[in-house]
């Protein structure tokens, strides 16, 4: 597997063609827009097995509510079949690489809670921090992975600065999530609605109480996302809790 950067017309054709199927989305980002990405700043790394296009990332500069200008990684996607084997941990780190020659002091993005690959790739994998929860942050997407549910997203930061260290001790509680989000959203679109509604509910309630999000963990019925009380933020500490 190779990981390259695109620029030419035609790979980001193909490239848009992949974010169509990864998403079973009918609106890809169009090549042209991605075009204007990659020849203003922005950087469109392309995973490769032979001469077939299997992964994309899409990062561009952004600048954040304190004015920092930061890299804003908007799509990672792999294709079904080349899922598990390390390509998109290959594609974010080849990211990393190019963020920090560049001088970015953090990668940002959004992914979706409930998804628990996504979750336990971000988390366990790369090691990004939730920094905030956005309710809806994209209103309505018609997509396949998406299928008209809310956006609720965790908004994570990758930091590329020597490590800080994040408290991790203190009183702990667990927030389970499903094993496979999609496959149930897929059966049960109002069902999966309702359960994202309340579950990002309760989880911006421990976030206002001062609970902060420290890793994941693998249990018996899936993977559950590791809280922990903030000092000094008044909470109510009420021991372990499975949610
Ligand atoms: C997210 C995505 C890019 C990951 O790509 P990938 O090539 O499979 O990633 P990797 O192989 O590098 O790592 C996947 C990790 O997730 C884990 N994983 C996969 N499914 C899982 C599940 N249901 N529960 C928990 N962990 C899961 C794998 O075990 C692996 O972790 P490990 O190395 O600790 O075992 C891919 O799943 C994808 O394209 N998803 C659809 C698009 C999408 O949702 N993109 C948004 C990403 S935030």
């Amino acid at each position: 597997m190779q990981i390259r950067r695109l620029f030419e017309h035609q790979d980001l054709v193909v490239a848009s063609l992949l974010e169509a199927t990864v998403w079973g989305a009918s609106d890809p980002i169009p090549p042209s827009l991605l075009s204007v990405f990659v020849h203003h700043g922005g950087l469109m790394l392309g995973a490769y097995s032979r001469d077939q296009l299997i992964g994309i990332a899409l990062a561009f500069p952004a600048r954040d509510g304190e004015r920092v200008t930061y890299l804003h990684s908007h799509l990672l996607g792999v294709l079904p079949g080349f899922r598990g084997q390390g390509v998109g941990e290959s594609l974010k780190r080849a990211q990393r690489d190019w963020a920090q020659d560049e001088g970015f002091p953090y990668v940002g993005w959004t992914y979706d809670p409930l998804v628990a690959a996504n979750a336990w790739f971000n988390l366990s994998v790369l090691g990004a921090s939730v920094a905030s929860l956005k309710t809806n942050a994209y209103g309505r997407l018609t997509d396949a992975l998406n299928r008209d549910r809310p956006t609720h997203r965790f908004w994570v930061e990758w930091s590329l600065n020597p490590k800080t260290s994040a408290q991790t001790e203190g009183p702990v509680r667990m927030m389970l999530i499903p094993d496979d989000f999609q496959a149930m959203a897929s059966s049960r679109p109002q069902y999966a609605r309702d359960l994202s509604d309340q579950w990002f509910e309760t989880a911006q309630s421990w976030w206002q109480d001062g609970w902060r999000i420290r890793g994941m963990e693998r249990m018996l019925d899936g993977v559950a996302y590791r809280w922990v009380a903030r000092d000094g933020e008044g909470v109510k500490p009420k021991g372990d809790e499975l949610f």
